[in-house]
């Protein structure tokens, strides 16, 4: 770490970020969800902070610290998570999608605990609302927008397909496929780009990553 203190590069904006897995319930007792650990987006928040910047945390379930003076809103589901991103962008110069946001929910949530009676269950499921897409096509108030995206193949053209599709202004491309990097992990490597230009991000850990990260928006946002 850098002996020279960060210059306050984002004073004055506020970023709003969210962060780790959601939960889509099944029954009282169980739920579908991944193995986002939340140590990105937290990471992110707590460079955010340190660079001056107003933060939000919007944050699924996650066994981590709320970083000193960050502002942590806490959620289970896509749907609570779709709610309160919408709410908190349109005050935000900037939001980054960390979240790994479960694609689908099950239509029904059954009331009381589901019994093992039969030999095979099916569960029936409803895509979840795209956040990060949603937020993008904000017509008023729109910040700007960062994207992750989560590959094992084709990493490049398909987060560059993404970044198109949901109108993002940069994303971030993770290649899941490679172990000791990403979900649940203390390292990360990252491929950024946006409409002009790229950025490789080499394995590092989280927090420096985020360093370069923030600073990396921030060249782009302010051009
Ligand atoms: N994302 C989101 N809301 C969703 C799904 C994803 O905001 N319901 C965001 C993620 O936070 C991430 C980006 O979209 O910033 C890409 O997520 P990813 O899972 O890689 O892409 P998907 O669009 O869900 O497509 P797929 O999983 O089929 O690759
Ligand atoms: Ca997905």
């Amino acid at each position: 770490s850098s002996t020279i203190a960060a210059l306050p590069i984002w004073q004055g904006k506020t970023i709003t970020i969210t962060a780790g897995p959601t939960r889509e319930g099944i029954d009282p007792v169980r739920y579908i969800s991944n193995h986002s650990s939340g140590k990105m987006g937290f990471a992110l928040a707590q460079v955010a902070k340190q660079l001056g910047a107003k933060v939000n945390l919007i944050a699924g379930p996650v066994n981590l610290a709320t970083p000193a003076n960050v502002s942590r809103v806490d959620v289970v589901s896509a749907c609570e998570m779709h709610k309160a991103s919408l709410d908190l962008a349109k005050s935000s110069d900037v939001f980054i999608a960390c979240a790994a946001v479960a694609d689908y929910r099950p239509d029904n949530v059954a009331t009381q605990k589901i019994k093992k009676d039969n030999d095979v269950m099916q569960i029936t499921m409803t895509k979840n609302p795209d956040i990060v897409k949603d937020v993008a096509a904000l017509t008023a108030n729109r910040p700007f927008v960062v994207g992750f995206a989560a590959e094992t193949q084709d990493v490049e053209q398909y987060a560059k397909s993404k970044m198109q599709r949901k109108n993002l202004d940069m994303i971030c491309a993770n290649d899941v496929s490679v172990s000791g990097q990403g979900f649940n992990s203390d390292q990360n490597a990252l491929k950024v780009y946006w409409d002009d230009g790229s950025k490789d991000l080499p394995l590092d850990n989280k927090d420096a990553l985020a360093k370069h990260l923030l600073s990396l928006i921030h060249q782009t946002y302010n051009r």
